[in-house]
């Protein structure tokens, strides 16, 4: 798969003499990609598929939010996407003609509070970042897109989302992702990039072999929140809502197993596009649950109930994001194969007993204690 990826798109440029040559050979004949907020937990989980698939991966990371240690596949190089010199010499040092585009804010909330932080990280970055790809022309673009372009729009709570449906984004965030893909398809028409810009849904979980999972800090996701408040760690969990218009009146969001999502970029990264292309893809499940359904998973889980109670809306959220997923089918032809909701919850729960890196480690480290 690798070899017809390579012709599809004229890999094996080689990289500058010197140095260059080094890296050369510290990946063998392995495709570089460079994965900027690959320190990150979707770019982590996309860092070791890509490895496993014979990828040699560069993290590209300011590491203002991602960890070190998240960092175990291929190489590491700590910059900012906003610095286009940076960028342009990763790509030149390992060879790189794929990029795939994780780096970026993405709480919601904090959106509604700081826009101009949100359009200056992920819209003036990705523009800087464009640039030096096109000027060591990269042929081919991964871009972590989001179903927060959708918003709610006119949509009802049970109706799912293809990838036409309206662009209405709810928060300043969501506006950041879908002008960086109006720049990006743009710049694949002009300089004849190709890319495919994935919009995903609710990433989760964790790989089962506990050296990556989810540490945001702080951390805002409904489910490490809900496993930290069974677990006993002294915050319930608040519930945003119950009177939204779905079926339970709490939202509905489509969770995704981050080693799915990670599957998924592999797929983007490998599928077949002419020069110029740009594809907008879902990535989710196309099944919706409540967040009371995730609360009882987790008790479920843990075998304790979630300590929780019922507050306000929080600013930005839309009551429903369901995927329609059958583009990524067809086009790239990847499906979701661990994405059922007790195994995110399982998998979500052995990360957060125990952590390798993040704050999670010490919260749970003092919970462990003080329950043993
Ligand atoms: N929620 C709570 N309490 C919490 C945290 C979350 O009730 O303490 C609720 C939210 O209101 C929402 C659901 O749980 O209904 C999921 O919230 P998350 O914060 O886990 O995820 P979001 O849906 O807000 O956002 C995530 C990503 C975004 C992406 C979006 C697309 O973080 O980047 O999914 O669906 F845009």
């Amino acid at each position: 798969m690798v070899a017809a990826f390579r012709s599809n798109l004229h890999f094996g440029a080689e990289p500058r003499a010197g140095r260059g040559n080094y890296r050369q050979m510290d990946r063998g004949s392995k495709p570089a990609v460079l994965v900027t907020g690959g320190a990150g937990y979707i770019g982590a989980h996309t860092a070791k598929a890509l490895s496993e698939r014979g990828f040699f991966p560069v993290v590209f990371d300011s590491l203002s939010s991602g960890f070190r240690e998240a960092v175990r596949w291929g190489a590491f190089v700590h910059g900012d996407i906003r610095d286009a010199r940076a960028v342009a010499e990763a790509l030149d040092e390992y060879g790189a003609k794929s990029v795939i585009h994780f780096a970026g804010l993405i709480e919601v909330g904090r959106s509604v509070v700081q826009p101009d932080l949100f359009w200056e990280i992920n819209v003036a970055g990705t523009t800087s970042l464009l640039t030096a790809m096109r000027e060591r022309g990269v042929e081919r673009m991964v871009f972590s897109s989001s179903a927060a372009v959708y918003g709610q729009g006119g949509r009802g709570p049970l109706e799912t989302i293809p990838e036409d449906a309206t662009k209405a984004p709810s928060s300043p965030y969501g506006d950041t992702k879908l002008a960086c893909e109006w720049m990006i398809q743009a710049q694949c028409k002009a300089y004849g990039l190709s890319a495919v810009a994935l919009r995903y849904f609710n990433a989760a979980g964790a790989d089962p072999s506990g050296l990556i999972g989810e540490a945001h800090e702080p951390e805002t996701h409904l489910i490490p929140l809900a496993i930290a408040a069974a677990l006993g760690d002294g915050k319930p969990l608040t519930v945003f809502g119950d009177d939204f218009d779905t079926p339970d009146g709490t939202c509905l969001r489509d969770y995704i197993h981050v080693n799915d999502l990670a599957a998924a970029h592999v797929a983007a990264l490998e599928v077949a596009l002419p020069a110029g292309a740009y594809e907008a893809v879902n990535v989710g499940t196309g099944t919706g649950n409540s967040v009371r359904e995730v609360v009882e998973a987790v008790g479920r889980a843990t075998g304790r109930p979630v300590p929780h109670s019922i507050g306000a809306r929080r600013a930005g959220d839309p009551p429903s994001l369901v995927a329609n997923a059958s583009r990524a089918k067809d086009l790239l032809g990847w499906e979701p194969t661990c994405s059922d909701l007790d195994r995110i919850v399982a998998d979500a729960l052995r990360w957060e007993a125990q952590p390798a890196y993040g704050s999670g480690r010490r919260a749970t480290s003092r919970k462990i204690e003080s329950t043993n």
